[in-house]
């Protein structure tokens, strides 16, 4: 399937549709900084950091109050920890990318639904897979699961080169979309993301291979193309187990001095089990079951 930065004449037709008018986003002001890299807010403060945001990103002070209050939290819960990975989440609004009807919800710490069956995971859970990658400027990053489109917004404030998989074609172009009229605004970053609908099981080979993967769908293996497209010493973090009782596994590529490789594996909830929306695949056509099961 053909992979997009911009909204097309077809998904502009699909966008009349009910699921766009779901997400039309209220009319809101161009962002008066546009994407500058090097410009960071104070972290050290709440109220520095939003007069920083209202002045430079014309966001909603009382957004980025609740922004900055899940903020202090994930850093308690040492969700986050480098100081690229807090910037990246405080430049990133999750109001966007929720639902408007939970919107005034955007900064729980849980999942919410966004339609289509699926979720926009947790700011903490998103944190820490994000902080775990270890991102640098340049770096390739697949994500498999686009969903709301939140994740790859936080990852393209750490690299200038996203590309993100998403199975449901309808939430695909939505999110599309979404990120188009941001890009609009302003939200320049965002023109580092490349998205196309189809199965991420299969990675994205004429892109590959990827210095990061985040995988945002749980399955009970690690998908052998995944890991083949992921460079030697490449990080991938991953939902790993069963349905409904998944472990977040940060997966690390080795090649060894003889050739061969070394796959190494941490859970990042030290046990823990975090539930992630199943990896689905297509088959006939259609969605249809998961990849659980042997590996193919
Ligand atoms: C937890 S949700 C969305 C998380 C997303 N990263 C976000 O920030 O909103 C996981 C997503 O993975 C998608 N997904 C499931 N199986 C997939 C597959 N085989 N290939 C690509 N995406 C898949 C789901 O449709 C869903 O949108």
């Amino acid at each position: 399937m053909a992979e997009s930065r911009r909204a097309g004449p077809d998904r502009r037709r699909f966008l009349a549709g009910a699921s766009a008018m779901l997400l039309a986003p209220p009319a809101r002001a161009n962002v008066p900084l546009p994407n500058d890299r090097r410009a960071s807010p104070p972290m050290d403060n709440r109220a520095g950091y939003i007069g920083w945001m209202v002045k430079n990103r014309a966001e909603d002070p009382a957004f980025l109050g609740a922004r900055y209050d899940r903020f202090r939290l994930m850093l308690e819960r040492k969700d986050l920890w480098d100081k690229s990975a807090m910037r990246a989440y405080l430049m990133t609004p999750r109001e966007e990318f929720v639902l408007p009807s939970s919107r005034d919800q955007a900064y729980v710490g849980h999942y919410l639904d966004i339609g289509f069956g699926v979720t926009i995971t947790g700011p903490n859970t998103v944190c820490r897979m994000t902080n775990s990658l270890d991102i640098a400027m340049g770096e390739k990053v697949l994500e498999i699961g686009t969903g709301s489109g939140y994740q790859s917004a936080v990852l393209a404030n750490l690299t200038d080169k996203v590309w993100s998989i998403e199975i449901i074609a309808a939430l695909a172009s939505r999110t599309r979309k979404l990120y188009d009229g941001l890009i609009a605004r302003g939200y320049g970053e965002y023109r580092a993301i490349v998205t196309k609908s189809a199965d991420g099981y299969y990675g994205w080979a004429e892109n590959a291979p990827f210095d990061k993967m985040i995988v945002t769908c749980g399955i009970d293996h690690i998908p052998p193309p995944l890991l083949k497209q992921l460079k030697a010493g490449g990080i991938m973090v991953i939902p790993v187990g069963p349905p409904g009782a998944q472990h977040v596994l940060k997966v690390v590529k080795q090649q060894n001095a003889d050739g061969s490789i070394t796959v190494s594996r941490r859970d990042l909830y030290n046990g823990g089990i975090v539930n992630f929306v199943p990896f689905t695949k297509i088959e006939g056509g259609g969605i249809r079951g998961t990849h659980n099961g042997v590996p193919n």
